[in-house]
């Protein structure tokens, strides 16, 4: 038995449930992991899903599926060594979500497990105080200007400071979040210093972990926000196109690839996702989140994985972002153009199905009037076994002649599909 921490393409793919078995352990099972699973269980992996619930998405396709909390270091580091024990030729620990218990993943490396792209990202990039700092104290790279604070008080402070900057006579917003939150939330705009209490109240209710620290950013009024999606394999560095996308209280409801950029703001991009990737290591697809503004490009965050805008790439390319990033973990080639880019098929675009109420075992109407929009769409039902108001239930892909009409068909086939009890 071997954990091989830096693969190679020479390993053999033995079959799954057998010793040859190349093992992935996915923490966190959402629509994300089931598409990682996907591709992995495609190139003969095995796949073991894990979840705090039972019947999540990468758990109804996966090979064999736990449920614990990840949160919990002592069932995550029991969890880790157990799989370890069962004959494998080699096994990768594949984070899907934030919220794990990141010194358990730190431990487990330094005893020789591979985790995805590094545990150090992995803890990075959980809370925003890490790869802020890294990003903008380390590297150096543009972001919003920011504060961290731990108190009402603080904040408040921090929101006079900051919004005050430029002058003292007109007050730029904030945009307050707590460090250890994702999907938007908790996340609120102040508008002016007498909303500083209120944002700091809102941010401890709806926190990952209940009470937490916030960051305070200055507003960026951007042009348009991209994901950058970067592949840090055995070969190099990849990039895809750029996925432009709108966000609705702090969450992703539409995204498109390719989104038009200035040269200068398109090198800048490249720069600055490769600065970041670099500075986190290890192989695997990266989502780098970058605002942009003229030619101006500001680092906001990055996901060491694949990123929920990145659905579009299930339309828009040959090898999905689900796809590259098993094949950088696993050590195989990423092909791309000479400009270093992953091949794109054509304008494509993505649009969210959302649930609208609390449902046990949603149905969904529709799906034919949805797959009929156009012959391009296609369809995600994730699977997931409870609908609740804003909760992402699956996703319309759809091609264009150009990213309007991509966007056009994507949001009408999105529209069609009715969420039902
Ligand atoms: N400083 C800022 N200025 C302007 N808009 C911002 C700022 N920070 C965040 N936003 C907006 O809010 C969105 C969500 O912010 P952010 O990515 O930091 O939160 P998140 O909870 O991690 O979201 P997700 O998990 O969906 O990526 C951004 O994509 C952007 O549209
Ligand atoms: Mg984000």
């Amino acid at each position: 038995m071997t954990d091989a921490s830096s693969p190679t393409t020479t390993t053999a793919f033995g079959t799954p449930g057998t010793p040859g078995a190349v093992r992935l352990v996915l923490l966190g099972s959402g629509e994300l992991g089931r598409e990682v699973a996907i591709e992995a269980m495609r190139l003969g992996c095995e796949v073991v899903a894990v979840d705090r619930y039972e019947g999540a998405p990468a758990m109804q396709v996966a090979h064999r599926s736990r449920t614990i909390a990840m949160t919990d270091p002592d069932a995550l580091r029991e969890l880790l060594r157990d799989e370890r024990a069962r004959p494998h030729a080699r096994m990768l620990v594949v984070p899907e979500i934030e919220a794990i218990a990141t010194p358990v993943l730190e431990e487990l490396e330094a005893e020789g497990v591979h985790v995805v792209p590094t545990a150090r990202a992995a803890r990075l990039t959980m809370d925003r105080a890490g790869i802020r700092r890294l990003a903008a104290e380390e590297l150096g790279l543009p972001t919003s200007p920011y504060r961290f604070c731990s108190s009402a008080e603080e904040l408040r402070a921090a929101v006079r400071e900051l919004g005050f900057a430029a002058s003292p006579d007109r007050f730029v917003p904030c945009v307050v979040k707590p460090v250890m939150s994702s999907s938007g939330k908790g996340q609120s705009v102040v508008r002016s210093p007498e909303d500083a209490d209120g944002a700091w109240a809102y941010a401890q209710e709806s926190g990952r972990t209940g009470a937490s620290d916030v960051i305070c950013e200055g507003f960026v009024a951007f042009d348009y926000e991209i994901t950058l999606l970067t592949v840090r394999h055995a070969g190099g560095t990849a990039f895809c196109a750029p996925i432009g996308h709108t966000q609705e209280d702090g969450d992703y409801r539409e995204s498109w690839q390719p989104q038009p950029m200035s040269e200068a703001a398109a090198a800048r991009a490249e720069e600055i996702a490769r600065a970041v990737t670099d500075g986190l290591g290890g192989h695997g697809l990266f989502g780098v989140e970058l605002f942009v503004r003229g030619d101006e490009v500001l680092f906001s965050e990055v996901s060491p994985r694949p990123h929920d805008t990145g659905m579009v790439t299930m339309a828009s390319q040959r090898l999905s972002e689900f796809a590259l990033h098993v094949r950088a973990i696993l050590g195989l080639p990423v092909p791309t153009d000479g400009a270093g880019y992953v091949p794109l098929l054509g304008p494509s675009a993505s649009a969210v199905v959302l649930g609208h109420r609390d449902l046990d075992a949603p149905a969904f109407a529709g799906v034919g009037d949805a797959l009929a929009v156009d012959p391009s769409v296609e369809l995600r039902l994730f699977g997931k076994p409870e609908s609740r108001p804003g909760r992402r239930l699956g996703v319309a892909l759809a091609r264009g002649a150009d990213v309007a009409e991509a966007r056009r068909h994507a949001v009408a086939a999105a529209e069609a599909v009715r969420v039902e009890g």
